[in-house]
Parts: structure tokens; C-alpha cells; sequence
């Protein structure tokens, strides 16, 4: 039987705001987080997502406002709630002169972990850092230490996941088997994973719900389906097709257009250009247009830049 068995809510944020001296971190947000939710933390450095990731896992506590877990305040209960959550930021909590399986024995000890040894291996297995058994941690490439940052997370089977860029400056082999490993956790555990990265497209990639976060306030915090639908129509990004070599006539006519953001010549008869007017149309040259579906990045700039 799963632990809090009947409870939706993963995590809620009431109002909460936390304060360094006089820099406001966070800023009175209030936020919900639904079990088996995969939720995305976007926004520019320094706005606060850190600061949040920290304050789920007990590491701060925020200056005012409610932080509850499942139904029940965190910092009251933390003792009890802190075992269903881990945090993965960077991978200094690793010892560094000790083997990766030294490492997560010595986690699966604090955490006080049931059946570690099998846990251990199955892990290294997964993870493929079983072949680094001799291998001190410190001479473990970046990817490798991530991995073995994020197996050491999962050791305790968190119930909620905090994954603060986990794939920053990691490869793309490493980076993908990391996103395949955390879908899988998130669809056959029902591991609730709160992610932030600066790669949009990760973010698109994983999560089902999403919050955007401007100087400590969530600006915007929706499904991502519902986000899609919202700016869809606020932001005009069109394919243009033409005949093949009409490229250079093309491109001085939108260069000569006053509500043109951005072109890209994708071929000699393809242009994917993105304008301010929602009425865009070229008609002294012969092309077909077809509206694209904007990304995450294109609605995350639109929305910093408004
Ligand atoms: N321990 C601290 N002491 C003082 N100020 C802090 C501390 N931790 C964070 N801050 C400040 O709080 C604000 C939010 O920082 P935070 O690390 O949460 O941002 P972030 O969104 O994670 O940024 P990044 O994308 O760069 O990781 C920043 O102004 C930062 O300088
Ligand atoms: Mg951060």
C-alpha cells in the first residue's frame, strides 16, 4: 500500500516567501503539486527555483508563509516527511574518495534503507557504473557523477523527486538515459518529480504541468497543454514555402518588415520567420504559409520579454 494512501496533493505552497537579508528569494507563492505530477520549474537565473527545490527538502525553511506535504506541514513534520523526499542539485554530497558503491552504501546506512545491498547493485547495473567499481568518485566524469547523484536519490524510493538541473553540462547519451530513467520512475512508481532546467525542451519533454518563475513570483503555472492553448494565438510563427532559389527575394522582403522578430532560413525554399502581426502575410512574392505551433522556449521568451 503506497504511504499516504488517499492523499492527492503532493506539495502546496501557501504564501510562502523567503528572504536572504534584504533579497526576497521567494515571494509569496502559493503552488500545488498533485501525486504522480511531473512539474517544471523554468525561469532566469536567480529568480528562485533553487530556493524552492531547497525549502521541499527541509534544507531552508521559508521566512513566512505554509509548506505542506501530503496533506501535513513539512516543517513540523519533518522528521516523518523528509524520508519520502530526495533532492538531487549538484553532486557535492558525494564523498569523493570513495567508490560509487562505497558511496551509496554509505547513503542506503543514513537513509537507513531496506534490502541496500540488492538495491546497490541493481542501481550500478542500470545506471552502467557498475564498471567503475574500482574507480574513485573524484575520477568519475561529470555524467557519471550525476548518475550516481541521481541513484543515490532514488535509493530511499523517494515519493517526491527534486531534480534541480539535472542535466546541466551533461552529455547527451548521459542526459537522455537521465530523462528515460526519471519517466520510467514517474510512470511505474507514480514518483512525483519536480524539475527545473534551463533547457526548455527538456522541461518540454518530461513535464505535465509547469511554473514559471520571475524574481521570486510564479508568473505563470498551468498544464502544458493549457499553456500551448493559451499563447498559441499570442505568438505568430510561420513556415513560409516558395519556389526553390526565391530565398534572397524572400528574405529582403521580411527584412524590410518592421513586426519581423526573427528569420531562419531553414532551405532555398524554406523560412521559418517569427513576426509581432498576427495578420502577417507576404503578397508581393509567392509563398504558402503555415502557422507553427510555438515551443516552450518561444512562449518563455515571449512571456520574459512582455
Ligand atoms: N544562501 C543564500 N544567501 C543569500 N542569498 C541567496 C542564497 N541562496 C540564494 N540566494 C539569492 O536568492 C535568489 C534566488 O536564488 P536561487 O538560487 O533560488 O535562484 P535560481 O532560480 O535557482 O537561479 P539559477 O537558475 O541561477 O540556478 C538570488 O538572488 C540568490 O542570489
Ligand atoms: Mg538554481
Amino acid at each position: 500500500m503506497r504511504t499516504f494512501e488517499g492523499v492527492n496533493e503532493a506539495v502546496s505552497f501557501e504564501k510562502v516567501t523567503k528572504k536572504f537579508g534584504n533579497t526576497i528569494a521567494v515571494n509569496n507563492v502559493d503552488l500545488k503539486i498533485n501525486r504522480g505530477e511531473i512539474f517544471g520549474l523554468i525561469g532566469p537565473n536567480g529568480a528562485g527555483k533553487s530556493t524552492i527545490m531547497k525549502m521541499i527538502s527541509t534544507l531552508l525553511t521559508p521566512t513566512s508563509g505554509e509548506v505542506r506535504v501530503f496533506g501535513q506541514d513539512l516543517y513540523k513534520n519533518k522528521q516523518t516527511l523528509r524520508r519520502y523526499i530526495s533532492l538531487v542539485s549538484d553532486y557535492s554530497v558525494l564523498e569523493e574518495d570513495l567508490t560509487p558503491y562505497e558511496n551509496l552504501k554509505l547513503f542506503a546506512a543514513v537513509a537507513d534503507v531496506e534490502n541496500a545491498e540488492e538495491k546497490i547493485t541493481e542501481f550500478l547495473h542500470n545506471f552502467d557504473l557498475d564498471k567503475y567499481d574500482r574507480k574513485l568518485t573524484k575520477n568519475l566524469s561529470s555524467g557519471n557523477k550525476q548518475k550516481l547523484n541521481i541513484a543515490r536519490a532514488l535509493l530511499k524510493s523517494p515519493e517526491i523527486l527534486l531534480l534541480d538541473e539535472p542535466t546541466n553540462a551533461i552529455d547527451v547519451e548521459s542526459s537522455r538515459f537521465i530523462r528515460k530513467f526519471v519517466l520510467n520512475e514517474n510512470i511505474t512508481k507514480g514518483t512525483t518529480i519536480i524539475i527545473s532546467s534551463h533547457y526548455l525542451w527538456e522541461v518540454e519533454q518530461l513535464a505535465t504541468n509547469v511554473g514559471i518563475i520571475v524574481d521570486g513570483r510564479i508568473v505563470i503555472k498551468d498544464s502544458i497543454d493549457k499553456i500551448y492553448e493559451k499563447f498559441d494565438s499570442k505568438i505568430n510563427i510561420y513556415e513560409l514555402t516558395f519556389r526553390k532559389g526565391d530565398h534572397p527575394k524572400v528574405l529582403e522582403r521580411l527584412k524590410s518588415l518592421p513586426d519581423v522578430i526573427s528569420i531562419k532560413l531553414v532551405s532555398e525554399e524554406k523560412i521559418i520567420v517569427e513576426t509581432k502581426n498576427p495578420y502577417f502575410s507576404l503578397d508581393e512574392v509567392e509563398v504558402s504559409q503555415t502557422k507553427l505551433r510555438p515551443t516552450l522556449e518561444d512562449i518563455y521568451s515571449y512571456i520574459i520579454e512582455n
